[in-house]
């Protein structure tokens, strides 16, 4: 288990915070935070078009230092800089995009974290450490949706596999 923090710390050093619906349905979800011509959090989340908005990314945590969310051309949260979304989060609120009860997790781009052909231990190690160490309502298990979504396809689980061989090793967790 230690291993797995120490691999955890080192390469899976990009996660999200996520403002989720509180609807249980399905929905579609988007990065925001990455491109500063994509228009601001509030806009993101008026246009109706998601259920989640993932504010990307978080560049370092853990390990008793502050976090620091560096949301590229927008802002970084080193010296209050990102105080400046609080009004955007509350309008996102509003529109109950809300909580940062989630944790969406980058299951890809990840190696020693994720899937690769056939071999489902490195993914469910790390899931593992996530939902026994890290104290949110729900992880969630962030998987690209195509091959061209990822680096080379890095962490691509094809559907099928991914119900045949992934989701029974994980959603055993009351944190799935
Ligand atoms: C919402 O979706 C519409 C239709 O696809 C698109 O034109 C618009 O740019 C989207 N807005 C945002 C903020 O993603
Ligand atoms: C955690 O921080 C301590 C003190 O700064 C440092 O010595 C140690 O290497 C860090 N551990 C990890 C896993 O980064
Ligand atoms: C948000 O959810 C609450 C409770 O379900 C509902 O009353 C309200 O109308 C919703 N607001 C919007 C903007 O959808
Ligand atoms: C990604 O792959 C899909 C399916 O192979 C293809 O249709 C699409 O054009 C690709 N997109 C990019 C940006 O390469
Ligand atoms: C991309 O992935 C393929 C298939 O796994 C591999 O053969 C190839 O070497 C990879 N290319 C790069 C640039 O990593
Ligand atoms: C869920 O199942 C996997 C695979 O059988 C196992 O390794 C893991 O410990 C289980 N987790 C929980 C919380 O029961």
């Amino acid at each position: 288990m230690a291993n797995n923090v120490v691999i955890l710390i080192k390469f899976l050093s990009l996660f999200v915070l996520i403002l989720a619906a509180s609807s249980d349905a399905g929905g579609i979800a988007v990065y925001w935070g990455q491109d500063v011509d994509e228009g601001t959090l509030e806009e993101t989340c008026a246009s109706g078009n998601y259920t989640f908005v993932n504010i990307a990314f978080l560049s370092a945590f853990g390990n008793d230092t502050d976090p620091v969310l560096n949301l590229a051309g927008h802002c970084v949260t080193l010296n209050n800089g990102c105080a400046i979304l609080s009004s955007d989060i509350k309008s996102c609120q509003d529109n109950n995009i809300s909580l940062f009860d989630y944790i969406w997790v980058q299951f890809y781009n990840n190696p020693p974290c994720q899937y690769t052909t056939g071999n489902v231990v490195g993914l469910q190690n790390s899931w593992d450490v996530w939902t026994s160490k890290v104290p949110a309502t729900s992880i969630l298990l962030g998987l690209p949706a195509a091959p061209n979504a990822s680096n080379n396809g890095s962490g691509f689980i094809l559907p099928s596999k991914l119900i045949s061989d992934v989701l029974p090793a994980i959603k055993n967790s009351t944190k799935y």
